[in-house]
């Protein structure tokens, strides 16, 4: 198949760019466009047509009990498609949307079931990046969208990323830079009282907490044993090709051990790499030092995750340590997406 390629450049007047309409009319005809968000790029699909959304899960080879996260255009949209906006979601809503936030609601059956894995329940967002926003008003529809990874690799956080993954497997790319935020939207289920916390996100715990009070953390995001709610948490998510270590803890204390494990590998013979923030790059010798974000911007951390794990695997890395952080705002997500890469290896340096 031949993929599209649209570059979409400058913010001006997106409602009539001729690329946002062509992939609008792409969706409409039950075709797959990758589109930015502020969170990472979604592939897109007809959420109302179920061969459309066969065909998400066909291009990323997701495995089909994984229900997909459908997005509008406004918050108006919503009824046609939910039957019920408890209070709190509604709340939510008004607060964080456009935005990194997906609300778990009940559905009224007229999605295509793909879309919802059979469960009773959809999620909905409406995001804020500009292109999403042309691109759902233009189509008209609510466009199911997973992350535009191949299944098991990291969420595409640049255009190129989808190329790798996608290229000659879906219909078009909507190419509209970096995104934002760099770590997928935040899952909250608002049909329970209080609401819980599904997945960590781009809207972080104590910014829930600040507009609907208590919320409850699902225990599979912090049990080992415990089967997660949100269907998507229970799979294997992206794991690196090589061996991944996650190090917490204080300054000198967690450089000093990261080190003292990279030299072990290296001694053993393995391609050995370290994920840092700038802090800390020139304190480490290792065969690839990776640098992500800076401490003190924790939004920058989120940001370049998912590109800096995607360079160890483009270079072959048979060993990896990352730097982990206190789970608190933003790098609460981090702390999560880098333990499942890590396959639950995390160390605490504070400790022996
Ligand atoms: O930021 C994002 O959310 C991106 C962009 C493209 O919007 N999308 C994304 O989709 O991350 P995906 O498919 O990679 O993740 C959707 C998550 C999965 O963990 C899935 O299990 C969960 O949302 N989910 C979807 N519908 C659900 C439901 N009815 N109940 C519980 N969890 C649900
Ligand atoms: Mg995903």
């Amino acid at each position: 198949m031949e993929t599209k390629y649209w570059q979409i450049d400058g913010a001006a007047d997106l409602d009539q760019n001729p690329a946002i309409r062509e992939a609008a009319a792409l969706l409409r005809e039950g075709h797959l466009v990758a589109f930015p968000t502020e969170t990472v790029y979604g592939l897109g699909a007809d959420a109302t047509d179920p061969e459309a959304v066969a065909s998400i899960y066909r291009a990323k080879g997701r495995p089909s009990d994984n229900p997909l996260i459908v997005h509008l255009a406004d918050e108006q949209g919503l009824s046609e498609w939910v039957r019920e906006i408890p209070e709190s979601g509604g709340l939510l809503a008004r607060r964080f949307w456009p935005g990194p936030l997906t609300l778990i609601l009940p559905h009224r059956g007229n999605l295509a079931p793909q879309v919802t894995a059979g469960l009773p329940t959809v999620g909905v967002r409406v995001p804020s990046h500009p292109v999403a926003l042309a691109l759902l008003k233009n189509c008209g529809l609510p466009v199911a969208a997973p992350s535009a990874n191949r299944s098991g690799k990291p969420s595409p956080t640049r255009a190129g990323h989808v190329w790798t993954d996608l290229g000659g497997r879906i219909d078009a790319i909507l190419d509209g830079g970096v995104t934002g935020v760099g770590v997928e939207s935040t899952v909250v289920d608002v049909t329970v009282n209080p609401p819980v916390l599904l997945r960590p996100g781009g809207v972080t715990l104590e910014m829930l907490r600040e507009v609907v009070g208590e919320v409850r953390v699902d225990p599979g995001l912090r049990e080992e044993g415990e089967s997660p709610r949100s269907p998507g948490m229970k799979y294997r998510h992206y794991a690196p090709g090589g061996e991944m270590w996650v190090i917490t803890g204080e300054g000198e204390a967690q450089v000093s051990r990261i080190q003292r494990m990279a030299d072990e590998a290296m001694q053993s013979g393995k391609k050995t790499g370290i994920l840092c923030t700038e802090e800390h790059a020139s304190r480490y010798r290792a065969d690839w030092i990776v640098v992500c974000g800076t401490r003190s911007r924790p939004d920058t951390i989120a940001r370049e995750l998912y590109g800096a794990l995607r360079r160890f695997d483009e270079v072959g890395a048979q060993w990896i340590a990352a730097e982990g952080f206190p789970p608190r705002g933003v790098l609460h997500s981090v702390m999560n997406r880098l333990s499942k890469a890590a396959e639950g290896r995390v160390i605490d340096s504070g400790r022996d």
